[in-house]
């Protein structure tokens, strides 16, 4: 166990006696002035690039066009956490976000840390998230908890970006009713069109029933290999015609700096700024806000 994890280890302790015996911890929960955009990093596929696209957007919202920030980990591995681990600060008090989500009246202000960053938080790993899927099964208007805990949090954030977990259950069901936007990563491989009918329904079903306001704001194609020109016309032109054009411009070519920012614990713009990786982090942070502009106009 490194010494980081070592050093956290109180807190959590602290924290699941706090689960246990259901208390929050106290913040200031008064309202904002802000209205955030809530955009969820969303595919069932694992290992597509969604958790680099949350955390890698999310900075680039915060350091470029100084936008405050949340990103939402829901995905019990906990990887947003692992990916800025050397901007966090160690022995920070709050709630798991399961504790959050599974608590009557939850308030995912109490479930944020703050980075070094600025204008960048985020929601800690929470293992129990695994659990907190099966409880939130249970609950009457299971789909909704996550929008209800996000009120008053979206009052004090520019943009909420949400890291889906690899699967359609209802962390990732919750995570789509509480964002106006879904981004898509997906990989430039025969692979890519595995499942994307499950998701294209699920996002059809939400979209009709529960949130008619979510829009699809593309399909961002992830590790993109030049070379393999065939491969990627191929599933360039299949993954249009499922998501009626809906493709970012923008494209994320493979670049192990990338791959190295994550394991250092920095965003792309701190580990490589001059890199591939940071330029198409950069572009994207562009477009994206270029669409959401135009869908606010
Ligand atoms: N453009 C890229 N070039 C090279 N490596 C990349 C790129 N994007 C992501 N990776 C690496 O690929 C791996 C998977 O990426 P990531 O964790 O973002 O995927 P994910 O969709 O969040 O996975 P999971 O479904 O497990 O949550 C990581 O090791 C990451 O560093
Ligand atoms: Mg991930």
């Amino acid at each position: 166990m490194s010494f980081k994890s070592w050093r956290r280890e109180p807190t959590m302790i602290t924290d699941k006696i706090r689960e246990f015996i259901g208390v929050e911890t106290a913040r200031n929960l008064e309202p904002g002035g802000k209205s955030a955009r809530t955009i969820a990093v969303c595919s069932q596929k694992g290992g597509v690039g969604k958790t680099t696209t949350a955390v890698n957007l999310g900075a680039a919202f915060s350091h470029f066009h100084e936008k405050k920030v949340l990103i939402v980990d829901l995905d019990p591995q906990g990887h947003v956490e692992k990916s800025l681990g050397s901007i966090i600060p160690d022995g920070l008090d709050y709630t798991p976000v399961s504790a959050s989500l599974t608590s009557k009246k939850g308030n995912l202000l109490n479930s944020i840390i703050r980075t070094k960053l600025d204008f960048l938080d985020i929601t800690p790993g929470d293992k129990a998230l695994n659990e907190a899927e099966g409880v939130l099964a249970a609950k009457i208007g299971r789909e909704m908890i996550l929008s209800q805990a996000l009120k008053t949090t979206k009052t004090h954030y520019d943009y909420i970006i949400v890291d889906c977990p690899p699967n359609l259950g209802n962390l990732t069901v919750n995570a789509l009713c509480a964002a106006d936007f879904v981004v898509v990563p997906c990989e430039m491989s025969v692979l890519a069109f595995e499942g994307v009918t499950d998701l294209l329904n699920t996002l059809e079903t939400v979209n009709e029933r529960l949130n008619k306001s979510l829009k699809v704001l593309g399909v961002l194609f992830t590790r993109v290999d030049g070379r393999n020109i065939t491969m990627n016309q191929l599933v360039e032109e299949n993954l249009k015609n499922y998501f009626n054009g809906n493709i970012f411009k923008t494209r994320i070519s493979v670049n192990t700096d990338l791959n190295k920012a994550q394991l250092e614990g920095h965003s792309i713009f701190h580990f490589a700024p001059s890199s591939t990786g940071a330029a198409n982090y950069s572009a994207l942070a562009e477009e994206i806000a270029k669409k959401v502009r135009k869908f606010d106009a």
